[in-house]
């Protein structure tokens, strides 16, 4: 794979995309490098959206994609589904927000806590990274104790205690995963010495490390099911040893599915039969509005109850509000069994057929992922934990990514992606014929 060929797919692109170009020289004067989002920019820029309607977005240019990025898995039910569309209108029409709780809150917190296996009771915020920061706060709080495990690689959203180990280069890696790595510079130094890294699917490892911090160790976050590797589900035993240690040493531990969520009505917890203390949430409870939740065991949520004192605040000007109540009650209502079964199945027929396009074409390759989501990663070696990921070929995934944008195709910038509700074989297919077409393309 050379440069040569990845500039070739993005010039086709930049061919493409003229209005974009313009809209991006525009935003740059406003916004540091145009855009308000890390994962949204890709270079040269990134295509700026028009609308987005089914399993399709369309940019200004006039090209539209197959989407299976999905706004990072959102959109279960596709774009502006009919039926979020007239709740969201209806809402409007009745106010958007308010300083007072609504029926709407009180029935998608039901739906969780019948569903999610963990969740005794909940409490929304607006975004993912709120939901993992309230989660973290609480288990603090309950246990007194300060420092917090995560593992190397792991994302939980953008706030400082879990802005450690991220993405750590290559070269800054020390010997195993436990040298935390600040994510950003001037990161204050006591966040390194309270967030302790632990190498992921490694139980050996993290027994040693959860033992040896049990006495300041508050809680373990992580995913059941790893977002940043490709959608790799932990080992089930690796799983279910961090609840044995965590439960006998009375340490809190959340599970993140502000993206595992998808995979099951009660989530990755429910699907892999480990059930944590705490969960968090994000994506699709919102129906496509901005949304987050944390929640999780009674006495610990309880730290947050209002009525008690709450010794815990959270506040949040726009937590709960009804225009992500009633979206994301739409979505819950939507999700039945049959239509989990069915989208996982798709999802299996995905990973199967990649495999076989990269086995057909001697390309070394791995796919991830469970249930309705895919990953690729361009590497022989086993995709295990983080270190295993940075084996892959960026230039490889680069070329992928930009390729299947020039063959009317999203997924996200590092190879990943998700189906939806209305994807069906021809849209498998469609993705499948497009990675043969690009990988073939590439490699010439
Ligand atoms: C696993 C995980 N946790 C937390 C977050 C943060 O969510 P948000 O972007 O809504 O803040 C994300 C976002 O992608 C995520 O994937």
């Amino acid at each position: 794979m050379s440069e040569l060929q990845v500039q070739r797919e993005v010039d086709e692109f930049v061919a493409s995309t003229p209005k974009s170009k313009a809209l991006q020289d525009e935003a740059a004067q406003y916004l540091p490098g145009g855009s308000s989002r890390g994962t949204a920019y890709f270079a040269p820029y990134p295509t700026f959206v028009d609308h987005a309607k089914g399993h399709h977005v369309y940019d200004v240019d006039g090209n539209g994609y197959l989407d299976f990025m999905i706004n990072a898995t959102t959109h279960v039910m596709g774009h502006a589904h009919p039926d979020i569309v007239a709740a969201l209108q209806e809402q409007a029409e009745r106010g958007n927000s308010f300083s007072g709780p609504t029926e709407a809150q009180v029935r998608l917190a039901k739906n969780l806590c019948e569903r999610v296996p963990s969740l005794e009771t909940v409490r929304f915020t607006n975004s993912g990274t709120e939901g993992t920061m309230m989660a973290i706060r609480g288990a603090r709080a309950f246990t007194g104790k300060h420092r917090i495990a995560k593992f190397e690689g792991g994302y939980h959203g953008s706030h400082e205690y879990v802005s450690v180990s991220v993405r750590p280069p290559a070269d800054a890696l020390g010997p195993d995963a436990t040298t935390p790595v600040p994510e950003h510079p001037g990161q204050p130094p006591s966040v390194s010495d309270d967030v302790i890294t632990m190498p992921f699917n490694d139980l050996e490892a993290c027994e040693r490390i959860i033992r040896e911090n049990k006495d300041e160790l508050a809680c373990v976050i992580m995913e059941a099911v790893s977002s940043s590797f490709g959608y790799l589900p932990a080992d089930v035993d690796f799983l279910r040893g961090i609840r044995e240690i965590t439960e006998e040493l009375g340490i809190v531990l959340i599970f993140d599915e502000v993206q595992s969520f998808r995979v099951s009505a009660g989530g990755a917890q429910e699907m892999m039969g480990v059930i944590p203390d705490m969960t968090t949430f994000g994506k699709i409870i919102g129906g496509g509005m901005p949304v987050g939740a944390w929640g999780g065991r009674r006495d610990i949520m309880a730290l947050f109850d209002p009525t008690e004192g709450a010794p815990l605040a959270h506040a949040g000007t726009f937590n709960a509000n009804p225009m992500t109540m009633v979206a994301g009650e739409v979505v819950m209502n939507h999700l039945t069994p049959e239509v989990y079964e069915r989208m996982n199945a798709l999802g299996e027929t995905l990973r199967a057929k990649l495999r076989a396009v990269f086995d057909e074409l001697e390309v070394p390759a791995q796919v991830t992922g469970v249930a309705s989501l895919f990953g690729i990663h361009f590497t022989d070696e086993e995709i295990v934990d983080y270190r295993s990921t940075l084996t892959g070929d960026g230039d490889m995934t680069k070329a992928l990514f930009t390729g299947l944008l020039n063959e009317g195709i999203l997924i996200q910038t590092g190879g990943a992606g998700a189906l939806n509700v209305l994807t069906t074989d021809a849209e498998v297919d469609a993705l499948v014929d497009g990675v043969r077409k690009v990988v073939t393309r590439v490699r010439r």
